[in-house]
């Protein structure tokens, strides 16, 4: 670590780190964008970003989250005074995203009650996913909602909104820890499937943009005050962590193989999951067009399991965000929800701070 220039440790109370618009409490029947499992999520993290922010950044009339993942943080800053530009390339973080940071009228609550009570029967999700992630009469349900979604809709906003609630609803009752590598041999405490509405202020949503593209094409487009930049880590690419509900999302029935029942990704591996992340990031930061960037990358760079490690060296980072600007680093203990496999307990989740020259 030699090479840090300066390290701000931000300490939190636990009040500081649920404030605003993070509580976890649902209102009944509706659902909010941070109830969802999902690998590397910085939902715990949110108030040392924030601070980061705050004492770094000034006025902040634009922000970039542009590795989203379920979007929760563009979401904290997401106010009428700041436009938010999200992005993720999988299908299933677009409608989610698209749904909770671009959508402006509310959901047709009638179209979720009729959904909740469809006829089910055998069919192509119940046939690759019944009695592994889901019991079988969950699987048949979810595959006719989803069958059922394209056919009821009146506008691709409409569509993101009900897939979004219909993967929230699924992450309730899938038999994994979370992700879908694989799924847990008893199939005990599953729930009855059930969509709910998504809980969103509209009025903070006017001047926002949510993009499905390759972070590194979508950098070259746009521009903006904060660019937050979350890639993943490691050799896991979310694909594969993520296949089913992508599946689920696009609807295009394509075939599955193995016990996981994985369909083919090769068009959604992230450059980041390779040995060659730094060329992806180096290429990153240099089209970025912004005043500060805040970089979050952990440090898990030399476990014995070689998928879990760091894929950008630290060196790396620092050649590349110094030629922007000047570099200050950020650190938090942290306990991460991980796959369980390499846990990492103990973990300090960093935030590399630049102000671009
Ligand atoms: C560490 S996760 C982000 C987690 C997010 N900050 C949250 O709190 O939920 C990284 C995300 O980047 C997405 N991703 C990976 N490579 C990408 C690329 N080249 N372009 C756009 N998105 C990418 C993955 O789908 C994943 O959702």
């Amino acid at each position: 670590m030699a090479k840090i220039q300066d390290i701000g440790k931000i300490h939190h109370s636990r009040e500081k780190l649920l404030k605003k618009g993070t509580s976890a409490v649902s209102k009944t029947g509706y659902f909010q964008l941070s109830n969802r499992r999902y690998l590397g999520n910085k939902y715990k993290l949110l108030g040392f970003i924030e601070d980061i922010v705050n004492q770094k950044c000034g006025e902040v009339k634009s922000f970039c989250d542009i590795f989203a993942g379920t979007g929760v943080v563009g979401e904290r800053f997401n106010t009428k005074y700041i436009d938010v530009i999200s992005n993720d390339f999988l299908s299933s973080n677009y409608a989610c995203l698209q749904t909770f940071l671009n959508t402006l009228q509310a959901l047709d609550i009638e179209k979720i009650q009729y959904l909740n009570n469809i006829f089910v029967d055998d069919n192509y999700f119940s046939e690759h996913f019944g009695n592994r992630y889901f019991s079988m009469e969950n699987a048949k349900k979810i595959g006719a909602i989803r069958e059922e979604i394209d056919n009821i809709v009146d506008n691709q906003q409409e569509k993101n909104n009900l897939i979004c609630s219909l993967l929230y609803a699924v992450d309730k009752v899938a038999n994994t820890v979370g992700h879908y590598d694989a799924f847990r041999k008893n199939m005990d405490s599953i729930k009855p499937v059930n969509l709910l509405i998504p809980n969103i202020d509209y009025s903070h949503n006017i001047n926002n943009k949510v993009y499905q593209k390759d972070a590194n094409q979508l950098i070259k487009k746009i521009s903006c005050d904060v660019l937050y930049i979350d890639p993943p880590y490691n050799s896991r690419q979310y694909s594969d962590a993520y296949h089913l509900l992508e599946n689920l999302a696009e609807w295009k029935k394509p075939d599955v193989v193995g016990i996981a029942k994985k369909m083919d990704r090769k068009h959604i591996k992230s450059d980041y999951c390779f040995k060659n992340a730094s060329n992806a990031f180096s290429d990153l930061i240099g089209n970025a067009n912004c005043k500060h960037i805040l970089f979050s990358y952990n440090n898990t760079q030399k476990l014995k399991d070689d998928r879990s490690n760091a894929r950008i060296s630290d060196d790396d980072i620092f050649d590349i965000l110094n030629n922007k600007g000047k570099v200050v680093v950020y650190e938090m203990s942290y306990k991460a929800f991980t796959t369980g496999k390499s846990s990492s307990d103990g973990n300090i989740e960093r935030v590399f701070y630049c102000k671009v020259k």
